[in-house]
C-alpha cells in the first residue's frame, strides 16, 4: 500500500492539473476521439445496458473527466452501441456513473465496412506491424481483400472526421481535438481538408509502439506514405517512449523525403504544417486505483483468489494477445519446475486472462495455445491435490486488481508493448512487496528498469532465472525495490501524463496567437 507521503504527492499533482485544466478550458472545448469509447452498450434480456469500455486507452483517457468534461467521439462497435446511436439520432448521448460523465457521439458505419477497418486493417495489419508480429517470409499478404479493407479504413476515418468537424463547428469555444491511436491515422489530414475553426489544436497520441523504418517496409509504399503524411498534419504528435519517437523521425526520413525534419527540436514540417513530436509515457490513476483496491468488491475477490495461491505466487494479467508473450512465460515457468524441482507443490502461477479480438483468427489460435501449454504443465507437474497453473479467464477488473495485491512475482514479459499498465498498476496495489519481472520490450521499462528484473522476451532460460531470482530475493531487497517502484509510478502518474499534454497544448496555442494567457507553469514544467 502507498505511504501517506506518496498519497500527498499524487494529490498535489492532481491539484496542479486541476488549475491548469481550468485555465486551458476556460476558452477551449475539448473533443476526444478513439475507436473504443468510454462506454459500451450491450443488448441483454434486460434491454440495453451500458458498461465501462475495456482497455488501457479508455481507462487513461476517461480520467480526463476528473478535470474537464469532454465530448467523446467513438465507433459504434456492437449492436448495443448501434441501437443507442440510432435512438439518439445524431445527438450526443449523456453517460454518467459514480465516477465520470461524458457526452458521447457514436460513429456508425456499415457493419462490413467496420469489420474490414477493425478486423483486417487495425487488427491485425497495423497492430501486428507495430508490434513486430508479422512472420516476414510469409505474412502479411497484401492482396485485393486487404486493399479493399484499406478503403474501408479510410471510410471509417472519414466518418470520424465528419462528426468531429460537426462538433468543432458547434463547440462554444475553439476546439482542442485529441485523437487516439492507430485506428484513426487518417483523421488529422481529413480534419485539415474539411477545415477547423481558428484557434483549434489537433493532437494525436499513439498508445502502441512505432517500429523502425525497415519494418514499415512490410507495408506497401503508398500505405505508409499516406499514414505518415496524415500524421504530419497534427499540431502535436505524442509517443509513449523516446525510442518510438526516434523511430517515427527515422521513418519520415526514409519515406517522406519532402519533409523538413529537425532532429534537435523534434519537429517535422510538411507543406507548411509543423508537427511537434513529444513523449508522454502513459500511466495510471493512482488515487482511483487505490480507492478500488480498498473496496469491498476487491476484498471479496482477494478472499476467493487466495484458494489459488501457493507458498509463493507468480501472477500475470493480460489480454489474450500474442504480443503479450503468454506462452513463452509459461514455458519459463515449466523450465523452472523442471530445473528446480523443489518449487513443485510450492509455487503457483495464476494467469488472469481477458479474451480479446476473437474476430481475428490469430487471437483464437493463441487462446488455444495458452490452454494447451497450461494444461500440459498441470499434467506434467501437478497432482490430484495441487496444480501449478491456474487460468482465470474473463474481463473483471476488480478481480484483476485483487490478483495484483497477492503476487510475490508479477510477470510482464511482452514481446513489445506501447507501455503496459499492468506493471504500473501491480506495483501500486501489491501488498507483499512483490518483485516485478519486466520485458525490455515494454515501454514501461524506460521508467521502471532500475528496480524491476529486466528480461528479454524470447529468452525462456533468462526468464526462468529471473523467476528464481525473484522467488529467492531476500525480503529487505524485495521491500526496497517495491517501495522505489511505487514511488516512481506515483511521481509520474496519470495526472502527469495529462499535465504534460495540456501544458504543450497551451504552449502551442500561445505560439499560434491563441487566447490562452497567464497559465501557471508548475515547477515540473518550468
Ligand atoms: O492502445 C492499445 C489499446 O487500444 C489499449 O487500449 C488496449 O490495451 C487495447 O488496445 C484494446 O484494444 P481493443 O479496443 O481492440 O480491444
Amino acid at each position: 500500500m502507498l505511504d501517506t507521503s506518496l498519497i500527498a504527492l499524487v494529490e498535489t499533482q492532481a491539484e496542479r492539473l486541476e488549475r491548469l485544466s481550468a485555465e486551458l478550458f476556460e476558452n477551449h472545448t475539448l473533443l476526444v476521439a478513439s475507436n473504443r469509447g468510454p462506454v459500451e452498450y450491450q443488448v441483454s434480456d434486460r434491454g440495453i445496458e451500458g458498461q465501462r469500455g475495456a482497455g488501457g486507452l479508455v481507462t487513461a483517457v476517461s480520467a480526463i473527466n476528473r478535470y474537464v468534461s469532454p465530448r467523446w467521439v467513438a465507433a459504434a462497435m456492437g449492436d448495443g452501441d448501434r441501437q443507442m446511436a440510432s435512438a439518439a439520432g445524431g445527438v450526443a448521448i449523456h453517460w454518467a456513473n459514480d465516477n465520470s460523465q461524458f457526452d458521447l457521439r457514436f460513429v456508425t458505419v456499415d457493419k462490413e465496412v467496420y469489420n474490414a477497418y477493425y478486423n483486417t486493417i487495425s487488427n491485425p495489419l497495423l497492430w501486428f506491424l507495430q508490434h513486430y508480429m508479422w512472420d516476414a517470409p510469409r505474412t502479411p499478404v497484401i492482396d485485393r481483400q486487404v486493399w479493399d479493407a484499406w478503403d474501408s479504413y479510410k471510410q471509417v476515418n472519414a466518418a470520424f472526421a465528419d462528426i468531429l468537424c460537426q462538433e468543432a463547428a458547434l463547440a462554444p469555444n475553439a476546439p482542442i481535438i485529441m485523437l487516439h491511436d492507430y485506428h484513426l491515422y487518417f483523421c488529422p489530414q481529413l480534419l485539415r481538408e474539411r477545415g477547423l475553426p481558428p484557434g483549434s489544436c489537433v493532437t494525436f497520441f499513439l498508445h502502441i509502439p512505432w517500429p523502425g523504418p525497415d519494418y514499415w517496409a512490410l507495408l506497401p509504399h503508398p500505405m505508409r506514405r499516406e499514414i505518415l503524411t496524415s500524421l504530419c498534419q497534427c499540431d502535436i504528435l505524442g509517443f509513449q517512449t523516446q525510442r518510438f519517437l526516434r523511430n517515427f523521425l527515422n521513418t519520415c526520413l526514409a519515406y517522406l523525403p519532402e519533409t523538413d525534419i529537425d532532429y534537435a527540436q523534434q519537429c517535422i514540417t510538411l507543406n507548411g504544417q509543423t508537427v511537434q513530436l513529444k513523449t508522454y509515457p502513459i500511466s495510471i490513476d493512482v488515487r482511483g486505483l487505490m480507492a478500488l483496491a480498498n473496496s469491498d468488491e476487491v476484498r471479496s475477490y482477494r478472499q476467493r483468489l487466495r484458494a489459488y495461491t501457493g507458498d509463493q505466487t507468480i501472477v500475470r494479467i493480460d489480454r489474450v494477445e500474442p504480443s503479450k508473450n503468454i506462452v513463452r512465460g509459461f514455458h519459463a515457468f515449466e523450465q523452472l519446475l523442471e530445473t528446480y524441482p523443489e518449487y513443485r507443490g510450492r509455487v503457483k502461477f495464476v494467469a488472469i486472462l481477458v479474451p480479446s479480438r476473437l474476430g481475428v483468427e490469430e487471437y483464437q489460435r493463441y487462446l488455444e495455445e495458452i490452454m494447451i501449454v497450461a494444461g500440459w504443465i498441470n499434467t506434467r507437474y501437478g497432482s490430484e491435490e495441487w496444480q501449478p497453473v491456474e487460468l482465470v479467464v474473463g474481463d473483471n477488473y476488480a478481480r484483476a486488481v485483487a490478483a495484483m495485491q497477492l503476487y510475490d512475482v508479477l510477470m510482464v514479459n511482452p514481446i513489445i508493448d506501447g507501455m503496459n499498465l499492468v506493471a504500473k498498476e501491480g506495483v501500486t496495489v501489491n501488498e507483499k512487496s512483490g518483485v516485478l519481472i519486466l520485458s525490455e520490450g515494454a515501454g514501461a521499462a524506460e521508467q521502471l528498469s532500475d528496480q524491476a528484473l529486466i528480461v528479454s522476451p524470447s529468452d525462456i532460460i533468462g526468464t526462468m532465472e529471473a523467476l528464481r531470482t525473484a522467488l529467492e530475493m531476500p525480503i529487505p531487497e524485495r521491500h526496497a525495490r517495491a517501495t522505489a517502484l511505487q514511488e516512481q509510478v506515483a511521481r509520474e502518474d496519470l495526472s502527469m501524463w495529462l499535465a504534460h499534454q495540456f501544458h504543450d497544448i497551451k504552449l502551442f496555442l500561445q505560439a499560434d496567437g491563441g487566447t490562452v494567457e497567464h497559465i501557471e507553469i508548475s515547477a515540473e514544467h518550468a
